[in-house]
């Protein structure tokens, strides 16, 4: 979604702004700009709808901006289409002051309409536009920037990462944040602030955490962060661990290919620290004995690809610990009724820790007293800040809007979690346990190996890219990866695709079913490949053409109802989704680039939704 850059430094600010935003672009957007204030108090603003290419033509066309002083922003519309008015920054009406702003102002139209009627001309669609004028209307009154922002920030309601530029102060620039993320970070060429780590790497990994109601001024050599009392802060830095590489694509054609290939890394780095001595070792959980012993339910609380990982989790965590598991879609989760409670569990999975519903529902799970575990892969972002307990995922910045190894590295640490809890439960015994724990080092090799075969991926891919519908059928784990392997292929190639269990078929979909339809039919999961077998004739039998998922033990078996197929080494049952995923990535990824879909920005998509 929405992205926010800004720079208080010695250097030129305008290119350190493009430079972030290029950096920020995968997050999704629709128009972009920039504001610079110059030393001595010119405030120069360009925007426009498109990508950054449009606001560099832009940029270049006219007298370049000066000043080491700017704010940035990537817009993905929500108040008002896309176009050059509704892009950010927003200038109030006497052209002194700018803003940047993530998130939604949900009291905009009241406050809007009271400044209307003072004579104040909006000229936007946006609630961002409310922040700017609501600010110039107090600095008129106050003459004091930070009195004005206070005022602004105890007026409007709802979710904001703000940055301010003010022409009357052109050595510093204003930060504020409450309910969307914002980091400041430090550097030898001056301070920054972002949205997201990712804009601030290829100038420094020193940053802090903003939190809810602060607000921060920042200058080239110093940073101030108050509370809402305006009592100065003494923040913690801390040191980023991802490096810039692996925020670039370095020689692929997209990071989503990039990020499928690092996964024997990235589920390497995740495992590899939290096995000692042939144990699992999760020293985040250290000391909570008697609380897992006292838990009676799970929820595993999570959307879009983060809810599938959930889905093989309640499989897999209901099995290994006899307890209730359920896997719930976050924005359905907050406004059901969950059995929540003290002895009740709630796990809630995020890549970037900062999706609007997932976070919502981890507070409604607090207020309701259960504890919270949540698995994130952003250091610092709000789920993981607002937890109870945390695990990361080492995966490593993910850019590709479509998640892969974000996706494969969550699911090793919800079964890893899962087998620590069945050993805290003792719900396992010795010989399982050791040999789910050796499977798990084996993992990434095994990963290398799946990956060795794109050329027949890539075969397969350019065969069927031409299909408009496409069905995705297992049963048990089967089913949940279907879930993903569908989600994949619809979302970079705009694809119309379903996932079913098998089983369900039968009770309607099956009439979708005609010659020349395209079944992925995944028959991974050991205990029930004879049943799926008898579902991928079932289909064939009306017609469809069948790709099928399967291992080197059960191909024989599949062989004889299909010849395209992808075979993974058979491993552990509760491990085979972790391999059975890796086709599924790469076919959806060949097929949209054989369909020339735009693969890591897919249209409508962002990469962190902070918006219900
Ligand atoms: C799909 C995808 C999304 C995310 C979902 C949750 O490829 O990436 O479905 O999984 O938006 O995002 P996080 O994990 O950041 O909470």
């Amino acid at each position: 979604m929405c992205g926010i850059i800004g720079f208080a430094g010695k250097t030129e600010a305008v290119e350190v702004l493009l430079d972030g935003l290029e950096r920020l672009e995968y997050r999704g957007y629709d128009s972009a700009g920039v504001a610079v204030v110059s030393t001595d108090g010119k405030l120069q603003v360009k925007k426009s709808k498109g990508r950054l290419s449009v606001l560099r033509t832009l940029l270049e066309a006219e007298e370049p901006m000066s000043g080491g002083i700017g704010i940035g922003h990537t817009r993905w519309a929500t108040h008002g289409e896309p176009n050059d008015v509704n892009a950010h920054p927003h200038v109030g009406q006497e052209g002194k002051i700018a803003v940047v702003h993530n998130g939604i102002i949900e009291n905009y139209l009241e406050i809007k309409n009271s400044l209307i009627r003072k004579g104040i001309r909006f000229s936007s669609d946006t609630d961002t536009e409310v922040i700017v004028q609501l600010l110039e209307y107090y600095y008129k009154k106050y003459s004091n920037l930070m009195d004005a922002v206070y005022a602004v920030l105890n007026r409007i309601k709802g979710a904001y990462a703000m940055g301010i530029l003010c022409s009357d102060y052109p050595e510093q620039m204003l930060a504020a944040r409450k309910d969307a993320p914002l980091l400041i970070g430090y550097g030898e060429e001056g301070n920054y602030i972002a949205s997201d780590v990712t804009a601030l790497l290829s100038h420094t990994r020193t940053v802090t955490y903003m939190e809810d109601d602060e607000v921060a001024v920042i200058t080239a050599g110093k940073v101030e962060i108050y509370d809402s009392d305006r009592t100065l802060l003494e923040k913690e830095k801390h040191a980023i661990e991802w490096d810039v590489t692996a925020a670039e694509k370095g020689g692929y054609a997209h990071f989503m290919l990039k990020e499928i290939m690092e996964q024997p890394e990235a589920v390497r780095k995740t495992i590899s620290p939290r096995i000692v001595d042939g144990k699992i070792v999760l020293e985040e959980l250290k000391g909570t004995g008697d609380f897992i012993r006292n838990v009676s339910r799970i929820y595993i609380v999570a959307c879009g690809s983060a809810y599938h990982v959930g889905m093989v989790g309640k499989y897999t965590l209901e099995k290994l610990l006899h307890i209730p598991v359920e896997a719930c879609l976050a924005s359905e989760f907050r406004y059901s009724e969950p059995l929540l409670g003290e002895s009740t569990l709630v796990i809630v999975i995020s890549q970037s820790g900062e999706t609007l519903d997932s976070l919502a529902a981890l507070r409604e799970a607090k207020r309701r007293g259960s504890k919270v575990l949540s698995i994130v892969n952003v250091m610092g972002s709000s789920i993981a800040r607002e937890s109870d307990y945390v695990l990361y995922t080492w995966a490593g910045p993910e850019i590709a809007v479509a998640t892969t190894k974000a996706y494969t590295t969550q699911m090793v640490l919800l079964i890893m979690l899962g087998v620590y809890l069945a050993r805290e439960l003792e719900q396992i015994g010795q010989e399982e346990y050791d040999a789910i724990v050796e499977g798990l080092l084996r993992l990434p090799e095994q990963i290398k190996q799946v990956l060795n075969e794109l050329d027949n991926y890539q075969k397969i891919a350019s065969r069927y890219f031409n299909h408009n519908s496409v069905f995705y059928i297992g049963r048990n784990l089967d089913y949940a990866l279907g879930l993903e392997g569908s989600l994949k292929l619809k979302e970079i190639s705009y694809i119309h695709s379903e996932s079913y269990a098998a089983g369900e078929l039968k009770h309607g979909t099956i009439s979708l079913i005609e010659p020349g339809t395209l079944v992925v039919a995944l028959a991974t999961y050991a205990p029930l490949v004879e049943k799926s077998l008898s579902n991928i004739v079932e289909v064939k039998s009306r017609g469809a053409e069948v790709i099928a998922l399967t291992t080197d033990k059960t191909v024989n078996t599949i062989s004889s109802q299909t010849s395209e197929m992808f075979v993974i080494p058979e491993v552990q049952a509760i491990l085979q989704p972790v391999l059975g995923v890796i086709p599924l990535q790469l076919f959806a990824y060949y097929i949209a680039l054989n369909r020339g879909c735009d693969i890591d920005k897919p249209r409508n998509l962002a990469k962190s939704v902070t918006v219900e």
